[in-house]
């Protein structure tokens, strides 16, 4: 949510900003803007709308100079929450002086009450924001220490923030500071590069140090001095990013989506890697750091997550339960910490996010462990604060997701949670046979996929026929039904169809009044117990006149005699089948949505990595 960037060194910044704001637009996008330190001023340049807007405005308006010249620079890129995305509310934003200049990630939940103080000594404000408050802050402190005035205006602030400063008299120094939104330090050779994740920072360097809650730093061309917000030293590590540029471009994908769902066999591949033992039949995820008095005490699971996230961990409550009689319920993230969660040391509390910043999933994680669960974190986001908060937990390594509708995380997520439910499975009562047949089936997942994906041109000719449909329902039975809301979740949220998912009886239960010709429903119908019960539901669909398009086993030819349209996928067993029908599913959507003509990777209002509550 909101993309953060900045550069000190010895090049030219803006063009490496505006380049860093692109590779980081899918956090926000309804503005964008910079600020260039040259020559003791700073130059601000904002637009609304795409980094496109932006980059056209500096080529046409902005000083050359300060283009061309300036070596150091914040930038922004932006998801509304206080005040329009207009030009006056996008950042950078100045204090009254216009000395300092700052961009901020998150929400400072005291803004009114700090405004009114500031209004009352002379502040007089440009936007609606919150951010713009802070701005004025720091600049009432700051006289010639910014480390020390930026320290000082935190101090009062209550909220979240990833913050970048500059001050116009100070340029061999930039101030970073982060508590509950993410900020990454690059550490080039004479350069630093800041920002809200590592992939505006990877075609520089490699080496990088994740900031953690609390920490202030001043970024200078140099490296990082690192401190608490009373100025103690802290050491941070440096880390090394894994992967390299070429995993945040399209390599000539149309979109970041659909290069997303291609890459899901080696994405998959990556995640199942090491982590099978073929001799016992089990997974190895020593990662959990759970010992056998852990894994004997738990009593239940708890999936606490958001969105496709959450979906997953509906997916894994039949996979706990089926193959390890582990009760488990999964808690929409956003209302666990209001409803008074009964977990306790009992628990096993698993937080699913592929971002690993989810708000909601966070305060969930932290609810969690001050009621005294274990508490693990499945993340794809290596050193996000879910993982580093968790302290135990599995990486997804399904390498990073730009597109905003989530796709390999999903599926990587549900295999994860699947090798999870084997190791507790063997620990409970699966034989080693059953293990053995299960980590069998895990490894050919990947290959599934592929059968899928080569469905890509039939699945692209089955969207024309439903493009332009309004409403559509999407119907499953057991573990189809969380696939059938994550496929209308991908359909709405790309193609901006209403789309909603049912368990497949559940319909009758009020919502079959909306079918008609027009409003197709989709039925998971892969060959696996519960599909003759879901066909009576699909029946009674027809019978309404509803066009059905089903997702059906290759070759199971009297299902597909019963529905109108149907994609295929292969023969699987219970476990891989929410999988590789939801990559069909994505398949439908993304071109649904391609010939919608919707901005696929950048949905209207959406944005990766919701940080706010
Ligand atoms: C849907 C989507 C969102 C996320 C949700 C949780 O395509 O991307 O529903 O799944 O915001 O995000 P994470 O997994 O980062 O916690």
């Amino acid at each position: 949510m909101c993309g953060i960037v900045g550069y000190i060194g010895k090049r030219s910044a803006c063009d490496i900003l505006i380049n860093g704001l692109k590779r980081l637009e899918y956090r926000g996008y309804d503005s964008a803007g910079v600020a260039l330190n040259y020559n003791a001023q700073l130059t601000i340049a904002k637009q609304k709308g795409k980094v496109a807007a932006l980059e056209a405005h500096i080529c046409n308006d902005v000083s050359h100079d300060a283009v061309e010249k300036a070596c150091s620079g914040i930038a922004h890129t932006r998801w509304a929450t206080h005040g329009l995305p207009t030009e006056e509310n996008a950042h950078p934003h100045r204090d009254n002086s216009g000395r300092v200049a700052l961009v901020h990630n998150g929400i400072i939940e005291n803004y009114a009450a700090l405004r009114k103080q500031l209004e009352k000594k002379g502040s007089s404000f440009s936007s609606e924001t919150d951010t713009e408050v802070l701005a004025h802050l720091v600049g009432s402190f700051y006289s010639d220490d910014l480390l020390g005035a930026v320290s000082e205006a935190l101090k009062m602030v209550e909220g979240t923030y990833g913050v970048a400063v500059l001050a116009n008299d100070s340029p061999d120094e930039m101030i970073v500071a982060r508590k509950g939104s993410p900020l990454v330090v690059g550490m080039g050779s004479d350069e630093s590069i800041i920002a809200s994740d590592v992939s505006a920072i990877v075609a520089h360097t490699q080496q990088v140090i994740y900031l953690q809650d609390g920490d202030v730093a001043r970024i200078s061309a140099t490296g990082a001095e690192i401190y608490t917000l009373d100025q103690c030293v802290v050491d941070r590590n440096i880390s090394s990013v894994e992967w390299e540029i070429g995993a945040v471009e399209k390599s000539g994908y149309d979109h970041f989506m659909l290069k997303e769902i291609f890459e899901q066999p080696s994405a998959l591949e990556n995640t199942i890697r090491g982590r099978l033992d073929k001799v016992q039949g089990t997974a190895v995820l020593s990662g959990l750091n759970l010992t056998p008095r852990d894994m004997a005490s738990i009593k239940r699971l708890v999936i606490v997550a958001c969105g496709t996230s959450m979906h997953a961990g509906m997916v894994s409550k039949y996979l706990f339960e089926g193959l390890a009689d582990m009760p488990t319920s999964v808690e929409q993230a956003a209302e666990f910490r209001y409803c008074n969660p009964l977990v306790g040391a009992d628990d096993f509390v698993v937080a699913v996010s592929q971002s690993g910043e989810t708000a909601d999933t966070l305060a969930a994680v932290r609810e969690s462990i001050q009621k005294g669960a274990l508490v693990a974190g499945l993340c794809n986001v290596v050193g996000s604060t879910i993982a580093r908060e968790t302290g135990r937990g599995i990486y997804l390594h399904a390498g990073p997701e730009i597109g905003v509708a989530s796709t390999k995380a999903f599926t990587a997520q549900v295999i994860v949670l699947l090798m999870m439910a084997l190791k507790f499975g063997r620990r409970r009562r699966l034989s080693r046979e059953a293990g053995l047949m299960i980590s069998r089936e895990i490894e050919q997942i990947p290959a599934m996929i592929e059968k899928v994906l080569e469905q890509n041109e039939a699945i692209a000719k089955i969207a024309e026929k439903y493009a332009q449909v309004e409403h559509a329902f999407f119907i499953g039975r057991g573990i189809l039904y969380p696939a059938a809301l994550e496929g209308a979740l991908k359909l709405k949220e790309i193609s901006y169809i209403h789309a909603e998912g049912y368990q497949a009886a559940e319909l009758k239960h009020g919502p079959i009044a909306l079918l008609q010709e027009s409003t197709p429903v989709v039925a998971l119908l892969n060959d696996i117990p519960g599909k003759e019960k879901t066909l009576g539901n699909v029946a009674e669909c027809r019978a309404r006149k509803a066009p059905v398009l089903g997702i059906v086993t290759e070759g199971d030819l009297a299902t597909a005699e019963s529905v109108d349209d149907v994609i295929w996928v292969p023969q699987c067993s219970v476990y891989a089948a929410p999988i590789i029908s939801v990559v069909a599913l994505q398949l439908l959507s993304y071109h649904i949505a391609r010939i919608r003509g919707c901005e696929i990777d950048q949905p209207r209002n959406l944005a990766k990595s919701v940080t706010v509550e």
